[in-house]
């Protein structure tokens, strides 16, 4: 099997559930707080540990206790944190998430994210990235380091797949340095200007995504699924897994880790968006980002 190469956030979730969102200047009272591992970039890794494959992690945390704890979270996983940085004078990365009905909003300090430079990613690549691994970025790092790894791994022959989460412009031509895109409705109509609510709207995102120059398209549509054009042009469609929904915090990046996972396996993309379903059901009905996310035997065989 090829190993994963994550190049990615690292936070502290700081989370807590509330009846409804606060207006503008109310205070609301909430429950369940709950501080715990996230980051996308180290949710994805665990993801892609927890399923079977090897991963290296390339990030930064600040040197302080969240830094130190999240490390330790991605070790015990089995992850090769070597390339994780632990950089003075600036902190980790921090979300804040309010939960309400299933559903959460996210504020970011992304501290030390922001701090792992275009020239230290590209080497890092350089040195532990070889033909055939699987690269996963997403948007929580600095973005001219983001676009320099893609860059490096595409030269390198890696997989890559992006996750512009948030989403934000990026080079046009970039856009033939990705291998596998994979997004969300409201990432989607960022990163291409088409919102995709229905089967005409997702074929249309998605074809103007490989027009730009993207390998294949992942929609993710929450509850109705994900919707995916592959390499060659093949639509597919998977329904999403039923589940108990007690928090969505983390379910995107289990899907995005089993989708790494199942590349670095060999599966093909259909059956991967089908074990990342069935994952990600796992990871929301339970609480937190990492400590939700499930492992290969308890999400069961991909088929
Ligand atoms: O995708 C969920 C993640 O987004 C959280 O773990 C939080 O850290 C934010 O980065």
């Amino acid at each position: 099997m090829s190993k994963v190469v994550v190049f990615g956030s690292m936070n502290m979730d700081l989370s807590i559930a509330a009846p409804r969102m606060p207006e503008a200047g109310e205070t609301l009272q909430g429950s369940g707080f709950l501080a715990n591992a996230g980051g996308k970039g180290a949710n994805q890794a665990i993801a892609a540990a927890r399923l079977g494959a090897p991963v290296h992690m390339l990030a930064a945390v600040g040197a302080d206790v969240f830094g130190r704890e999240l490390v330790d979270g991605l070790e015990r996983a089995g992850i090769g944190c070597e390339d994780v940085r632990a950089l003075e004078g600036v902190t980790t990365g921090v979300a804040v998430i309010v939960r309400t009905a299933g559903e959460n909003r996210i504020v970011l300090s992304a501290g030390a994210n922001h701090a792992f430079s275009a020239d230290d990613v590209s080497a890092d690549l350089r040195r532990v990235g070889e033909k055939n691994d699987v690269f996963v970025t997403q948007g929580e790092c600095d973005p001219d380091a983001t676009i320099a790894a893609l860059r490096a791994a595409h030269s390198l022959g890696l997989f890559t797949i992006f996750n512009p989460a948030p989403a934000r412009a990026v080079p046009d031509d970039l856009w033939t340095c990705i291998d596998l895109v994979c997004l969300n409705e409201t990432e989607c109509q960022i990163m291409c200007g088409v919102l995709p609510v229905d089967e005409k709207t997702c074929l249309r995102a998605a074809r103007r995504l490989r027009d730009l120059g993207a390998g294949s398209v992942v929609i993710t549509l929450g509850s109705s699924g994900s919707f995916a054009v592959d390499e060659n042009g093949a639509v597919m469609r998977v329904p999403a897994a039923r589940a108990e929904v007690v928090d969505t915090t983390g379910a995107g990046d289990t899907f995005i880790g089993a989708l790494a996972a199942g590349r670095a396996k060999g599966l093909s993309l259909e059956e991967s968006m089908r074990w990342g379903a069935a994952a990600a059901a796992v990871t929301v009905s339970r609480l937190g980002a990492q400590q939700s996310i499930p492992t290969a035997e308890e999400v069961g065989p991909w088929q």
